[in-house]
């Protein structure tokens, strides 16, 4: 492994991680990144750490590797707070789904009663305790499920951090190097053509988010099944007075949007976020904002008083099965690592150790095995 070249196409959370993972290894690592490393929808995320607040009963494997990454995160936010001599804002207050009229205490019964088929560790609260917990909660919070292993870490901290210990380690990291192309020859993938030169390489990963499927080159039938999703968030200023320190997450039966609020320990209150099927289209629009403050001051009524800090969009890399892509294809050398969608921040530890793995050993997991791109291929 020594000898080989590694290349990573993408600079966010996830190939970022993986770098910083083979870099540590002693592998000769480079990473293209189209724009700027971790600015995409790594920079967009809330953070959240929450593989019970957003299981839903048909995706069980997801649910699996998203507690799996989860019991990561402590070991995970030690080597790399260490390795790149910075805090990533790993926080483990939990989460609280709250209900807001009758109607949404009904869908939190049955989201309730879901999460215990599942054996997931939850505990019903009334809207009284959730206020006893939470004061700046609305006194319409009719009840509450809490979910207290769901944490949360500050991603824009982490993509930095992974930057500064890749880098640390030896990793190069090329900016503004757009891979147009991957090249193939005989099945066997040989390196990359940048918009300057061909690179050739004995590895590639490919991690481009939700362009992964728009690079020249791939066979249409190993593309991976990846678009983007799009989220509009934005920050506001905690002040005395609303401060909050759990997630708190709305369930809404009569409205589209469902709002989640995220404290970060810098006094910022993250909300968001809307899930919108526009292509590659990133602009803020004012229903989707209206659609955020309505939420976020619903269950939190001081909010109106707050300075609005900041507004922005992300694309999330949805697969089709909601699940990410891991491991091998087809193609020799060729691994994917994508398609994360609205849980890569959490699944970044797993995919990171997991990956590396796979590369330096030649052996994929059991833990990935069930996310490999052959469950898409006829
Ligand atoms: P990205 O961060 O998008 O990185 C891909 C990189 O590849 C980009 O930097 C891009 O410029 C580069 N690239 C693309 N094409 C090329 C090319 N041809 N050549 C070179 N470089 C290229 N997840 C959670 O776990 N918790 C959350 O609370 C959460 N909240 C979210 C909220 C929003 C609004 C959004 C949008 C996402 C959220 N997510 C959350 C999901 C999470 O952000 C993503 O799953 C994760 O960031 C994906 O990481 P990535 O590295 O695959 O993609
Ligand atoms: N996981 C939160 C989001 O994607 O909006």
């Amino acid at each position: 492994m020594a000898n080989k070249k590694i290349l990573i196409i993408g600079g966010g959370v996830i190939g970022l991680g993986i770098g910083w993972q083979l870099a540590k290894s002693g592998a000769s690592v480079t990473i293209y990144e189209q724009a700027k490393a971790g600015r995409a929808a790594s920079w967009a995320a809330a953070g959240m750490l929450a593989p019970l607040a957003e299981a839903h009963t048909e995706e069980p494997e997801l649910l699996k590797l998203g507690c799996q990454s989860l019991a990561l995160y402590p070991q995970w936010a030690q080597e790399l707070e260490a390795d790149a001599e910075m805090s990533i804002g790993y926080r483990v207050e939990g989460t609280l789904i709250v209900g807001l009229e009758p109607d949404d205490t009904h869908q939190l019964r049955h989201l309730y009663a879901s999460q215990q088929d599942l054996g997931l560790d939850v505990e019903w609260s009334t809207g009284r305790a959730a206020r006893e917990i939470e004061p700046a909660l609305s006194p319409r919070v009719t009840a509450a499920i809490r979910c207290e292993s769901d944490h949360q870490v500050d991603n824009r901290l982490m993509v930095e951090a992974l930057g500064r210990a890749y880098q640390r380690y030896g990793g190069v990291l090329c900016e503004s190097s757009n891979v147009e192309r991957i090249v193939i020859e005989s099945e066997v993938v040989t390196g990359v053509q940048t918009q300057e030169s061909f690179q050739a390489a004995d590895v590639i990963i490919l991690a481009a988010g939700c362009w992964s499927a728009q690079i020249e080159g791939l066979p249409d039938a190993i593309l991976p099944p990846v678009r983007p999703v799009k989220g509009q968030m934005l920050a506001l200023q905690m002040e005395d007075g609303i401060t909050i320190k759990n997630v708190i997450r709305t369930v809404r039966a009569r409205y589209p949007t469902s709002v989640y609020l995220v404290p970060r320990t810098d006094g910022r209150l993250i909300v968001g976020a809307t899930s919108e099927e526009m292509g590659f289209d990133t602009r803020l629009t004012a229903g989707g904002i209206f659609e955020l403050l309505r939420g976020a001051w619903e269950a939190v009524p001081g909010i109106y008083e707050l300075p609005l800090l900041e507004t922005w969009t992300g694309l999330r890399p949805g697969s089709r099965d909601n699940a990410p892509i891991l491991g091998e294809t087809p193609i020799e050398n060729l691994i994917y690592a994508t398609g994360h969608y609205r849980n890569g921040i959490l699944l970044t530890p797993i995919t990171a150790y997991e990956i590396s793995k796979l590369i330096l050993t030649g052996k994929t997991s059991e833990t990935i095995a069930p996310f490999a791109l052959d469950r898409f291929l006829a």
